[in-house]
């Protein structure tokens, strides 16, 4: 059954803003982008607001609703009590360009920092991997690049000063990716730690609990990253070349 809701959204750009009220139409089974295109449609014509595929699927509606990163697109309006007032920010961890669109390049620049596929001279047919090793890359490459992971991690939150240093968890699993894929020859563990800033995460798991697509990040890629960045720093053949070489 229809209902008014009562919502808060973020009006402004990168000069400011603020959080204005309105009153919005809901039909049942409706999701926060329908009220937000109803609004669009019926009492603000320019309210800017970011979307494309309304299937959870293009990563394109990503924002915050009640504090909390979403996509759009993925979130019922059933999940609120029908008096609840809702709040819809743009994320936190990026510029403003206008209202709830934010200016995610900075997922672009790490994600051109990492070197791409380094497979080793193969003639056709010699390319095998094990299917265990396919199932690892493919829950990694359900990533819709959605950014809420980024937008989450504490480290770059509330922390502009850290950005420079830190790719973010759909980085450092792209990076992990590439270095747990058997015919990638490249090492990637230096990238990892001294460029990509993996020693920051402090395993918090928030960026996992934020995805929509449930891929793992901390578990299935952070953490074995982590382990591989430390073996490389214990092994003694290392340790001798570092002490031989590096001086
Ligand atoms: Fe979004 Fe998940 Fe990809 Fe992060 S890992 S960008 S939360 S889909
Ligand atoms: Fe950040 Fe995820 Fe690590 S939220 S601290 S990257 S576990
Ligand atoms: Fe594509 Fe929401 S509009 S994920």
């Amino acid at each position: 059954m229809g209902y008014d809701a009562r919502f808060r959204v973020w009006r402004g750009d990168i000069d400011g803003g603020d959080l204005q009220d309105y009153t919005v139409a809901v039909n049942e089974g409706e999701v926060v982008l329908d009220i937000i295109h109803r609004l669009q449609a019926t009492q603000t014509p320019d309210l800017a607001v970011r979307w494309n595929c309304k299937a959870g699927k293009c990563g394109s509606c990503s924002a915050e609703v009640n504090g909390r990163p979403r996509l759009l697109c993925m979130t019922r309006m059933s999940t609120f009590a029908p008096d609840e007032v809702i709040t819809v920010t743009p994320m936190r961890t990026f510029p403003v360009v206008k209202d709830l669109v934010t200016d995610v390049s900075f997922n672009y620049e790490k994600a051109r920092e990492i070197p791409s596929f380094a497979p080793p001279e193969l003639a056709p047919g010699e390319y095998r991997m094990k299917q265990v090793d396919v199932e690892r890359s493919q829950e990694f490459r359900k990533c819709i690049e959605c950014f809420l992971c980024q937008n989450t991690c504490h480290v770059v939150r509330d922390h502009e000063e850290n950005k420079q240093e830190f790719a973010g968890p759909r980085y450092l699993m792209r990076i992990a990716e590439l270095e747990m894929h058997p015919l990638d020859t490249a090492d990637r563990r230096e990238l990892a730690q001294e460029n990509a800033g993996l020693g920051y995460c402090n395993i918090t798991k928030c960026c996992t609990e934020v995805c929509p697509e449930h891929i793992k990040i901390t578990d299935n890629a952070l953490i074995p990253l982590k382990e591989r960045v430390v073996d490389r720093k214990y092994d003694p053949i290392v340790w001798l070349g570092n002490k031989l070489f590096r001086r």
